[in-house]
């Protein structure tokens, strides 16, 4: 899906990042964020130590609705966009290597080799957290793993706008971006995406109203109950 670089007045702006990939982006990628900055600010002790529970399963519940629009969303969410055939990868290692400006509908293969081993490594490190052999040990190893790709990431983004000399970055706010010779999306999907919205803040709502600090249980009516690490108080 790679375009060769092109006068920079030829690049139009176009659709790329429909309202649910934004909602999936930003809903994910802000829970992990608030998960990971509590567990590194507070400890088991603290009052705020269930909002990083919490805000971890919600990623969790994020990262579900990205797996399901792999298979039926927009054209730069589906899985095949991740995979890409060893001359792509050249083809972009070479472009990094000349710092040459080339552009991308959805993911260049970087983006899409970090996304993947995230999306890999978060089920892991919730996992983990139930463990009580592991949650002490391996649970903090491979959140530090989602750090390190988390850093990358935002180090590739900066790159990238330098190289292009424009705020690509905020692609994944608007959903537009520039590109010479590809044809965006034709719909943002609005109506799905405040659905994916008001869905993501009802199962936020759910989680904090039916979790149980005391006992450490999850009981949403109707749905199994889900039994957390007990958090130690004093
Ligand atoms: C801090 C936590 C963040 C995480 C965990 C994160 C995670 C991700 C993931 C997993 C993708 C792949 C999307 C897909 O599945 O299709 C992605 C793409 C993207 N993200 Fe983030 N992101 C974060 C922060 C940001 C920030 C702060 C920005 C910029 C304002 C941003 C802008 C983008 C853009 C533009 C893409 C598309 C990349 C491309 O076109 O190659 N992200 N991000
Ligand atoms: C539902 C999911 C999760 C559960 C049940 C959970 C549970 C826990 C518990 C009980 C601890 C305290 C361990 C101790 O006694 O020191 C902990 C620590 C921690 N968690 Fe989670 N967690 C979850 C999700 C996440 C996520 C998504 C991340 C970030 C990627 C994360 C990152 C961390 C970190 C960095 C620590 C501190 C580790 C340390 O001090 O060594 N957790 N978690």
């Amino acid at each position: 899906m790679s375009e060769p670089s092109s006068p920079l007045a030829a690049r139009r702006s176009v659709l790329v990042w429909d309202l649910p990939a934004r909602i999936s982006h930003w809903g994910f990628s802000l829970s992990l964020t608030a998960s990971l900055l509590i567990a590194f600010r507070s400890d088991p002790e603290s009052a705020i130590f269930k909002y990083h529970i919490l805000a971890g399963m919600l990623s969790g519940w994020f990262l579900g609705l990205r797996l399901v629009l792999g298979l039926v969303g927009s054209a730069p969410m589906r899985w095949g966009c991740f995979f890409q055939t060893l001359t792509q990868i050249r083809t972009y290692l070479g472009e990094i290597w000349a710092w040459r400006a080339v552009d991308h509908f959805g993911l260049n293969p970087g983006s899409a080799w970090f996304a993947l081993l995230l999306y890999l490594l978060v089920p892991l490190v919730v996992y983990t957290g139930f463990v009580a052999e592991w949650v002490e040990t391996w649970h903090g190893r491979l959140s530090y793993g989602c750090l390190f790709l988390i850093g990358i990431h935002l180090l590739g983004l900066a790159a990238h706008a330098l190289r292009h000399r424009e705020a690509s970055p905020l692609a994944m706010v608007h959903g537009r971006a520039k590109g010479a010779s590809f044809d965006g999306l034709t719909t943002p999907n609005t109506g799905a995406g405040i659905l994916l919205l008001l869905l993501g803040l009802a199962v936020a709502g759910l989680l904090c109203r039916y979790f149980d600090e005391a006992t450490s249980l999850l009981q949403i009516p109707y749905l199994p109950e889900i039994s957390f690490p007990l958090i130690q108080k004093g």
